[in-house]
């Protein structure tokens, strides 16, 4: 980062910047990519790019982009959206097909459905191509673009075997986090083709998302991106051993089989601390209190995250601070 080679990239461009736009673009098989400070600005300017004001966007009731986005489709883009159900991230076809909304004047347009990949609220799963493949199908049907938030799809490649060009054919813009496993301290990349990238460029403008002598932070995406994939396997195998460490212990469930990446989600069932029944904030309130970062999901799930700078003796630390926890 210190040796970075910079310039503006407001002005006429920082040839960091440039490297990482086009090493993630080649990654992904699309014609281009902007880097953009985060997952969310590259989701948002996703659906600024597809939809206007009115519009609907469809996607899980859990996506990232509707539940964790702080109400940005509608407070940005001025949209409603449509949710669907699904199963560990892939969406139900019929109802997805029911969700699209006929050419008619009374109603919404479908502008848009967004995809995840890996499916963070499921906890990281990896989403079958085939689901993915039939969503694109459909939407083409209706002449609807797919976006996919690709935040950890590095983590999907790993775990599937299915490269990351096969994975992005499926949608016609595709956000990628340098951040999260993949290790930089910052960053994202928005792809799609040229007329994508056009508009995009805009909207990221609008944002406030273009930034200047970003090639210091690019450098880190660049180290992220050529460095940062294969070693996730590391992670996934952590996050396994991790889930098989809960799942071993009277009150939680946590099945090592259903923990496909670098997430692991900790279900609190019955769980009593002292006699008195304990709900997961409270349990993340305590490993913290032993240095163990945890994020409580939900009243009763607990979701541990594995990355570059966690290892096995994390692990250790992990199973010491929940003896202590349980007077074990
Ligand atoms: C699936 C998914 N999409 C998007 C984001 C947003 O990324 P950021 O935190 O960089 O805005 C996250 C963040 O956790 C995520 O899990």
């Amino acid at each position: 980062m210190g040796s970075a080679e910079v310039g503006d990239d407001v002005l006429d461009g920082d040839p960091t910047v440039q490297r990482l736009e086009r090493l993630g673009a080649e990654w992904l098989g699309k014609a281009g990519a902007l880097y953009v400070p985060s997952g969310t600005m590259a989701n948002q300017i996703a659906v600024g790019v597809w939809a206007r004001g009115g519009d609907e966007l469809i996607a899980l009731a859990d996506a990232h982009v509707l539940l964790f986005e702080a109400g940005a489709v509608g407070a940005l883009h001025g949209l409603q959206s449509a949710t669907v159900a699904g199963h560990n991230g892939a969406p139900d076809l019929d109802e997805l097909r029911a969700r699209i909304r006929p050419d008619f004047i009374h109603m919404p347009t479908t502008a848009l459905i967004s995809v995840e990949q890996t499916h963070m609220s499921s906890g990281g799963r990896v989403v079958p191509l085939a689901s993915l493949q039939a969503i694109r199908e459909l939407a083409r049907e209706h002449q609807a673009p797919v976006h996919m938030d690709g935040a950890r799809l590095a983590n999907a490649v790993v775990a599937s075997g299915t490269s990351a060009r096969d994975w992005a054919a499926c949608a016609d813009s595709v956000s990628v986090c340098l951040s999260k496993g993949l290790g930089a301290p910052v960053g994202s990349l928005i792809a799609g083709d040229d007329e994508f990238l056009e508009r995009a460029r805009v909207v990221r403008k609008r944002l406030g998302g273009w930034m200047r002598q970003a090639g210091v932070i690019a450098a880190a995406g660049i180290v992220a991106l050529e460095s940062g994939v294969e070693r996730l396997a590391e992670d996934h195998r952590l996050a396994r051993e991790l889930a098989a460490l809960f799942d071993e212990r009277a009150g939680f469930v946590s099945p090592p089989d259903q923990t496909e990446t670098n997430l692991a989600i900790v279900r609190l069932v019955d769980f009593e601390l002292a006699g008195q029944p304990m709900d997961a904030p409270t349990l993340a309130g305590l490993l913290g209190e032993e240095g163990i970062g945890v994020m409580a999901l939900q009243a009763d799930v607990l979701r541990f995250v594995c990355h570059r700078d966690v290892g096995p003796s994390d692990l250790e630390r992990l199973s010491s601070a929940l003896d202590a926890i349980l007077g074990a």
